[in-house]
């Protein structure tokens, strides 16, 4: 018998995690044989909201679902977790752009970063979904200095399966044939979904795609869907980026399958000539709960232009919050 898996969901009676804590229960991320523990983590006014979500989690009777823990604080809600799915924060409404969110929300990444850093299990893995998602995951992980900056990363698994489905409508092609999709950057309007490496059945897409339409609708169509979707709901994305938060943490804890590569937004090492620290998505393979940056894809002049741009907004997002990054770790990173 498997010991059970600790796993922190912080906005747990939010709109994201009411999609996503009853497929979590259900096995979908950790697989059918591993037991889990939730420790949910909400503001003290929503937790009542949360009281009631434990108890239908309760009433399914999931028999992976060994307990669930309910805590208004990052303290206690980390204590001794392995994995975290940092969702809480305030969303963006109609009119707002993700930076509009930087202030609200830099703060609580920054104690969450502490408190991951102090309770957390050593080798804790972290998704950071709330927006500004890079950014908020580069402050957490500046404010955890004995973690390693690798244990968190943010969502781009939203834009990369957002990618995949146009480009399924478009080529007609099943989403589970077409591989190597890939997502550069920001989770932002200046992200790049990138389809020039993208097959499907094994054979390359690009030189059957209407170049035009690539830069002129789909491109920007990825890059704004999280607006598309606030203008038509009223609300932003929930079950989709539920979704994508599932697909992100069980391919980095199960692994990418043979012959593809996911996206992640992941602490820069320099590869691609991206500058070293900040938190940009690339294309990754994982193994055994590690993931690695696929490299040599071929970079031309008009990719080059996109990655300099999302690299820059990611720069000065960086600077936005630079109050919030301890300096003496900043070189360590
Ligand atoms: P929501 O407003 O429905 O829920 C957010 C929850 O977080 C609320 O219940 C709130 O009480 C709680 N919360 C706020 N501050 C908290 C804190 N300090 N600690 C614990 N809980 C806290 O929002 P949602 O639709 O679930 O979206 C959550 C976040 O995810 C937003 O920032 C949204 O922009 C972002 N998002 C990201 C992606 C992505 O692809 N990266 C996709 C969709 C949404
Ligand atoms: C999304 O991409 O749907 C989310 O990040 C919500 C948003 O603010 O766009």
């Amino acid at each position: 018998m498997k010991r059970p898996f600790r796993i922190a969901v912080t906005g747990a009676a939010g709109s994201i995690s009411n999609s996503l804590l009853f497929r979590l229960a259900a096995g979908e991320v950790f697989g059918t044989d591993q037991p889990i523990i939730l420790q949910l983590i909400e503001r003290s006014e929503a937790m009542e909201a949360l009281r009631g979500l434990a108890m239908e989690l309760e009433d399914c009777a999931f028999p992976l679902l060994h307990a669930v823990r309910l805590h208004d604080n990052p303290e206690d809600g980390f204590r001794n977790v392995h994995f975290a799915f940092l969702i809480g924060a305030k969303p963006r409404g109609p009119g707002m752009e993700r930076a509009d969110l930087l202030a609200a929300n830099a703060e609580i990444f920054s104690r969450q970063g502490r408190a991951l850093n102090d309770h957390a299990n050593p080798d804790v893995k972290v998704l950071v979904v709330g927006n500004p998602a890079n950014t908020n995951a580069l402050i957490a992980s500046r404010n955890a200095p004995d973690l390693s900056p690798s244990q968190f990363t943010a969502m781009s698994r939203l834009d990369h399966n957002r990618a995949k489905g146009m480009i399924a409508n478009r080529t007609g092609f099943n989403t589970a044939d077409i591989r190597k999709v890939a997502v550069w950057g920001n989770h932002s309007a200046s992200q790049f979904p990138d389809v020039r490496n993208a097959e499907a059945m094994g054979e390359p897409i690009w030189p059957g795609l209407d170049h035009d339409w690539v830069d002129n609708t789909f491109i920007p169509r990825v890059q704004k869907r999280g607006a598309e979707i606030i203008d038509a709901r009223g609300q932003s994305s929930a079950a989709s980026a539920a979704q994508g938060a599932i697909d992100h943490m069980r391919d980095w804890y199960m692994g990418t399958p043979e012959g593809d590569f996911v996206s992640m937004c992941i602490v820069s090492d320099g590869s691609y000539g991206i500058a070293k620290g900040i938190v940009f998505s690339f294309p990754v393979r994982c193994r055994y709960g590690r993931y690695q940056i696929v490299q040599g894809l071929p970079i031309d002049d008009a990719a080059q232009k996109r990655l300099d741009a999302t690299e820059k907004e990611l720069l000065e997002e960086k600077d936005a919050v630079k109050h919030l990054l301890p300096a003496e770790t900043e070189d360590a990173h």
